[in-house]
C-alpha cells in the first residue's frame, strides 16, 4: 500500500511520515526530496529558474512514477500536490493507494511557517505575520476541497507527532 500524506505546508507530513514508516516497517519518501534528486535542483531553484508550471508538471510525473512502481511506502506529498493536474483523483483511483489529510489550524500553520519561509518559494517573500496569516487563510480555503477528498482526516493541533502516527495506524489498519 502507498499511504500518501497530504496537507498544507508545515502540517507535519514529513515528520509524521518518517515515524509512521518506522512503525509500519514501510519505506518513506518525501515527494519534494524525490523531485530534487531527479531534477538535480532544489525546489526553490526549480521555481526560480524554470517556474511553477514546470514544477507542477514534474510533480505529477514523479507522483505517477511512484504510484506505479512502489509498494509499502509512506509518501509525503508537497502542500500543493493534491491541488493540481488531477493528482488527487490519480491517488484515489489507484488500486494500491490511500490519502490521509493532516489537518492543522491556521494559527498553528502561521506559527510554524513564520520561521520556515525561506525554503518555501510560495511564501518566502511575505514579511509580516499579519500578511502571512491572511495568505494562509485564503490559500487553505482554496485548497480545502482537494484536501477534503482524502480517505481519512486527522486533526493535528495540540497532539504529539507519535500520538498522531498512532491515531493514524489505529484508524487505517
Ligand atoms: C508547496 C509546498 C512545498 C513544495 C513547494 C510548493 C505548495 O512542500 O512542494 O514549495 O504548493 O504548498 P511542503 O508542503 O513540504 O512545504
Amino acid at each position: 500500500m502507498i499511504l500518501n500524506l497530504i496537507g498544507y505546508m508545515a502540517s507535519g507530513k514529513s515528520t509524521i511520515g518518517r515515524i509512521l514508516a518506522d512503525k509500519l516497517n514501510y519505506e518513506f519518501l518525501d515527494l519534494d526530496d524525490y523531485i530534487e534528486s531527479k531534477e538535480h535542483m532544489s525546489v526553490r531553484a526549480i521555481f526560480k529558474s524554470k517556474g511553477e508550471i514546470y514544477f507542477r508538471k514534474a510533480e505529477t510525473k514523479y507522483l505517477k512514477d511512484l504510484l506505479e512502481t512502489q509498494e509499502n511506502l509512506i509518501l509525503s506529498l508537497g502542500g500543493g500536490t493534491p491541488c493540481y493536474n488531477n493528482n488527487m483523483n490519480l491517488i484515489l483511483e489507484s488500486d494500491n493507494a490511500n490519502a490521509v489529510y493532516l489537518k492543522a489550524s491556521i494559527p498553528t500553520l502561521v506559527n510554524r511557517l513564520k520561521n520556515e519561509k525561506s525554503k518555501r518559494p510560495l511564501i518566502a517573500h511575505i514579511e509580516s505575520d499579519d500578511v502571512l496569516t491572511e495568505f494562509i487563510g485564503k490559500h487553505l480555503f482554496e485548497r480545502a476541497p482537494f484536501y477534503n477528498m482524502a480517505n481519512l482526516t486527522i486533526t493535528t493541533d495540540n497532539k504529539g507527532e507519535s500520538e498522531i502516527a498512532d491515531e493514524l495506524v489505529d484508524k487505517l489498519f
